[in-house]
């Protein structure tokens, strides 16, 4: 079996982040989220592997290289622009040959991996002439997603993309699992109302022809982590399970909890309420770090408080009192105002949101 990752698609909904960026690469507890999805893939047992790659493929490359840190083959697949889901998977068509393959969206995260639907789906290949498995999940607003719609025996019948009025609260999870039998039903798709070859049609187009579609409902964790909620939600979780370490400086300072500090890290001064990572090279001085924050490599914290964010390498915060379920991009300053007048002085990128209290 091989994988297809996408890694490509424009991440308007994390903009500015996005702007410079690939959503896929943010990271969630210093990891870029698509590394959980490719080391989920390794340890499934795949070895090779097609990444679908758009305008940030070279950021793309330079992170993951040939894969064979993850223990992986990978191939970059170029999609020329970000068509749809279809498309990432007619453009891989060569590549995916006659072979069974996961699809696996790059910014989808999911608890507890993909090794148990991959064997179950390798296993039901051997004996049945099963054509897909999907993964559906219950959310409490299914309009951003795919929606699917069971019968009383739990099987598919239908399935919308992004309906307004959703049938069910099962949405589709961005893990799918595929015989070559789909390939057909992709090519003869047409944009849809967004403008994209929709996967979610494709499937629908191989129930309609009577092909077994069947699907696992996970109550596991879920993320699409395309927003920054559910981003800052998934960094939660994975700090959950942190490895708590002293592999950098600390002096003068309070560590409670889970506190991972980076070999090349320096804590001096602060009180730093765990479950927090912070990378190497960062300096942190005179300042409350509260739960559930990532700090990146080469950031500056002073005389600040931050708790519940992400902070991209080589942010610099000094005299901020406080920051709080912020997601702050590479290379940002925040720095305090002159007290006279009392006025916010913004330098502010495309698409930026900013909450000012006060
Ligand atoms: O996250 C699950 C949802 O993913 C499903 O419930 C939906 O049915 C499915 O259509 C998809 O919806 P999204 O709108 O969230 O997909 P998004 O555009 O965010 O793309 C998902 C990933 O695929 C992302 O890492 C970018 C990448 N991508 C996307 C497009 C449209 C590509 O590589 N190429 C593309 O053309």
């Amino acid at each position: 079996m091989k994988a297809l990752v996408l890694a490509g698609g424009s991440g308007s909904r994390l903009r500015p982040i996005t702007h410079t960026s690939a959503k896929q690469l943010v990271p969630v507890a210093n990891k870029p989220v698509l590394f959980y999805g490719l080391e989920s893939i390794a340890e499934a047992g795949i070895r090779e592997v097609g990444v679908v790659v758009g305008d940030t493929a070279p950021e793309i490359q330079a992170a993951v290289g040939d894969g064979s840190a993850f223990g992986l083959q990978v191939t970059y697949l170029r999609q020329e622009a970000p068509l749809g889901l279809a498309h990432a998977l007619l453009i891989s068509r060569d590549y995916l040959g006659d072979d069974d393959f996961v699809m696996y969206l790059g910014d989808n995260f999911i608890v507890g991996g993909i090794k148990e639907i991959v064997d179950q789906f390798a296993a039901e290949r051997r004996t049945s002439d099963v054509a897909a498995r999907i993964m559906l999940t219950r959310v409490s607003d299914p309009r951003a997603f795919g929606v699917a719609e069971l019968d009383e025996q739990g099987r598919v019948v239908r399935l919308e993309e992004k309906p307004s009025e959703p049938k069910s609260d099962l949405a589709l999870v961005g893990v799918y699992l595929f015989s070559p039998a789909v390939h057909p039903f992709v090519e003869r798709l047409k944009p849809s109302r967004r403008g994209e070859l929709e996967i979610t049609e494709a499937i629908q187009g191989m129930l309609d022809a009577g092909l077994p579609v069947h699907s696992t409902v996970i109550s596991g964790y879920w993320k699409d982590t395309g927003n920054v909620t559910d981003m800052l939600e998934v960094n939660r979780l994975v700090l959950e399970s942190l490895e708590p370490a002293r592999h950098g400086e600390v002096t003068d300072s309070e560590l409670i909890g889970r506190v991972r500090v980076e070999a090349g890290a320096a804590v001096h001064g602060c009180r730093i309420v765990g479950p927090v990572v912070i990378g190497s090279g960062s300096v942190l001085r005179d300042s409350y770090v509260g739960p559930f924050t990532s700090i990146d490599r080469d950031c500056r914290v002073t005389d600040s408080e931050i708790e519940y964010s992400i902070v991209l390498r080589g942010a610099s915060i000094s005299g901020v009192r406080r920051i709080e379920s912020s997601l702050i991009g590479r290379e940002v300053r925040i720095t305090p105002a002159p007290s006279v007048p009392r006025a916010h002085r913004l330098v502010l990128g495309d698409h930026s949101q900013v909450q000012i209290s006060g």
